[in-house]
């Protein structure tokens, strides 16, 4: 039996995953906020299950992570990719390296452009295969890719031969959405995306680039404080 929970925080609309198997009792959390701190160690105590890594997609703009706190509260391992500016992180991951948790098998893919640190991640549950996209290919959007060393060249990359790489049936589940989508599917995001109804890496750098964003209101906060694991006052 596996253990998945697609958990929410309202605030900054991201998405928080909870992977686990019964067999073993551990789990790994990927993307929590930190205002869920309580929320995710909770949880844990009522399924009965030990948190064994906490790890982010990326550096986040919008939001403050838990990994730090995870970290002290629990002693899982926190861990971003190799790219990252954190310096407080028990490891960092490189593409295509596996993390595994009991039966679970979590692959590190490695997807610049809305970051230079941005992943995602493979698991195959019960016959299903998930990716987790970060912010990279959201539900019929894609992450902004420009600032934190953004690049829209790279996220065309990421997109169409990584991610697109996977079998239609694959569950995309993003970090983020502003509408109420939860999941969707490598087809479903081929099919009817509208950032990628592009036929060339360079009609989608103009698309990305013709973009006017406002910086995220938390960003001058959320990112050094991210460096830091979230641990902001210690
Ligand atoms: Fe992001």
């Amino acid at each position: 039996m596996t253990i998945f929970r697609q958990l929410f925080d309202s605030e900054s609309s991201s998405y928080t995953y909870l992977l686990g198997d019964q067999a073993s009792r551990k789990a790994i959390i990927i993307d929590p906020v930190i205002e869920k701190l309580n929320d995710y160690l909770q949880l844990c105590v009522q399924l009965d299950i030990e948190l064994v890594y906490a790890v982010d997609t990326h550096t986040h703009a919008d939001h403050i992570t838990a990994l730090g706190k995870l970290r002290s509260s629990t002693g899982c391992v926190t861990m971003m990719g190799e790219q990252s500016m954190a310096d407080c992180l028990t490891e960092k991951f490189a593409d295509q390296q596996i993390i595994s948790v009991g039966n679970i098998e979590l692959k590190a893919i490695y997807t610049p452009g809305h970051t230079d640190d941005s992943y995602s991640f493979y698991v195959k549950q019960s016959g299903q295969g998930k990716l987790f996209t970060g912010d990279t290919l959201l539900i019929r959007g894609t992450g902004r890719t420009d600032f934190q060393n953004g690049n829209a060249r790279d996220q065309y990359h990421s997109i169409f031969s990584r991610i697109l790489k996977y079998p239609d049936d694959t569950l995309i589940y993003p970090a983020h959405d502003y509408k109420g989508w939860t999941v969707s599917s490598v087809l479903e995001e081929r099919k009817f995306n509208p950032r990628l109804a592009i036929d060339s890496e360079s009609k989608y750098v103009e698309l990305m680039g013709s973009l006017q964003l406002d910086n995220p209101k938390l960003m001058d906060v959320a990112v050094p404080a991210n460096r830091a694991c979230g641990d902001v006052n210690e």
